[in-house]
């Protein structure tokens, strides 16, 4: 326990918080969990508050998978001697998992090294053309934007669609514009978050419907939402999912997954082929047959090592149950954002922007601010980062790889960061700071599965060290 826990003020503030929010009693056996299964937080006073970065594992988790390690001979699948029988069949009840998961009979699993890995089969495999479209909101990760770049090899076009600067949240009626045009486009693909990883923004998945019904493909990605909410694809039908495991439950990393609803799964066009993703190739025939199911996207040995403990995580989840770890982080972040408001210097200014929705409706639990000192200017984010770590804070600062945000908070122009790019071989982020003279960047704060009361009061109290 850190010393502050024994505080009057910890104490009292705890009681005011248990009655203000007795959802979070509810959620108690969270704490139990915390101090058996992730003691090394609170024995190194670590608050750890970059959950959307990456999740903590159990430490059940790390221990079932070792002895499962331990306890067996494994070799590589797809061959009938017994080690390969067994990763073959370890590896399959782990995607029936991940597939039971998220209610997604409807879908094939693929397995990929992250999420970033399901979206490059996308952009590489989706049949771009001069005749079709690619959306996409400003509010999405590199690896999403990334995928522009498939669809210009192929020339095809693409449209960004703005986010409004106010929420942080899209620009509904330009969406439904956006939506609306390319009628006679052949093959249209509309990718978005279904949470932001830098202002916690849920975009509401009723576009998944609302796109399809404009002849859309939707690829969702789901990175930042999964860890800490329901996803039911029975109920929501994108045609493509993304996400990274180590999100959800910490170990391992290395492995993430594309779901793909089977009926469009012979859309996705493999440009090449590769160990494990073939049923027949010949040599002198020049000629190979894919495979028909995930292993086509399969390239090479799966981590057949690893992803059985996809299972002990997704059951790890599950012994907790999505919706307690959802009603914790949510209460936490209210509180958070309540108390960071309260946060004024002496003259009256507030220490604190947070960017995006000011309270929880709509958001999950990632917030991202910017400290101001008593004279309104921007404190460095730099500087804040450096006195969190040096008091075992884990927070996050930059642009989060989601350039499409940080373009809209720190309100830079299209013509200004094009000069940038054409007057520059190469550059980074801090150089095109000092070139535009403009800030750039912000401070991420994201809870995840267990985030305790504990965890936000150290940190407003850190916060309150910038207080003048
Ligand atoms: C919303 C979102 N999409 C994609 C990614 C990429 O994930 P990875 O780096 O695991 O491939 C991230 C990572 O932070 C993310 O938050």
């Amino acid at each position: 326990m850190h010393p502050i826990q024994s505080t009057p003020q910890f104490i009292e503030s705890l009681k005011q918080f248990e009655a203000a929010f007795p959802d979070y009693v509810q959620t108690r056996d969270l704490d139990q969990l915390r101090a058996r299964d992730y003691a090394r937080l609170d024995d190194q006073h670590h608050v750890y508050l970059d959950y959307t970065g990456g999740s903590l594992y159990a430490m059940s988790q790390v221990s079932r998978h070792h002895q499962l390690l331990a306890d067996h001979v494994f070799g590589n699948p797809h061959s009938t001697n017994p080690s390969s029988q067994l990763a073959t069949r370890l590896t399959g009840e782990a995607r029936e998992k991940v597939l039971s998961f998220f209610n997604a009979g409807d879908y094939d699993c693929v397995f990929t090294p992250n999420a970033t890995g399901a979206l490059k089969i996308v952009g590489e495999c989706y049949p771009f053309s001069e005749n079709s479209h690619f959306l996409l909101p400003f509010d999405n990760h590199n690896s999403v934007n990334g995928i522009r770049e498939f669809a210009r090899k192929k020339g095809c076009p693409f449209t960004y669609s703005p986010i409004t600067i106010e929420n942080l949240r899209f620009s509904e009626g330009v969406l439904r514009e956006n939506l609306a045009a390319h009628g006679t486009a052949t093959n249209k693909l509309f990718a978005y978050p279904a949470q932001s990883n830098v202002s916690g923004v849920k975009h509401d998945l009723a576009w998944i419907g609302e796109a399809q019904k404009e002849g859309w493909d939707v690829l969702l990605d789901a990175s930042a939402f999964v860890p800490t909410s329901r996803l039911d694809l029975s109920v929501y039908k994108p045609e493509f999912v993304s996400m990274s495991f180590y999100k959800m439950f910490g170990y391992p990393t290395g492995l993430g997954a594309l779901l793909v609803r089977k009926d469009v799964f012979p859309k996705l066009k493999k440009p090449w082929f590769a160990g494990g993703t073939v049923t027949l190739a010949s040599v002198m025939a020049d000629r190979f047959f894919l495979d028909q199911h995930h292993a086509r996207f399969e390239d090479g040995t799966i981590n057949y090592l690893d992803i059985p403990a996809l299972t002990i995580g997704l059951e790890h989840i599950e012994s907790i149950g999505i919706d307690t770890i959802n009603q914790r982080v949510m209460v936490l972040t209210d509180w958070l954002l309540q108390a960071m408001r309260g946060l004024v210097h002496r003259n009256g200014k507030p220490l604190i922007q947070v960017f995006g929705p000011q309270d929880t409706t709509g958001r999950g639990a990632t917030i991202i601010l910017n400290l101001f000192g008593p004279d309104g200017r921007t404190l460095p984010f730099i500087q804040v980062e450096q006195a969190a770590n040096a008091q075992n804070f884990s927070i996050r600062t930059g642009c989060f790889c989601n350039p499409g945000i940080d373009e809209i908070n720190n309100e830079l122009e299209g013509n200004e960061l094009l000069h940038y790019f054409d007057s520059h071989e190469s550059g980074d982020y801090f150089d095109m700071q000092a070139h535009l003279d403009k800030m750039r960047g912000a401070i991420r704060i994201s809870l995840g599965l267990v985030s305790n009361f504990s965890d936000v009061f150290r940190f407003v109290e850190f916060l309150k060290s910038f207080l003048t």
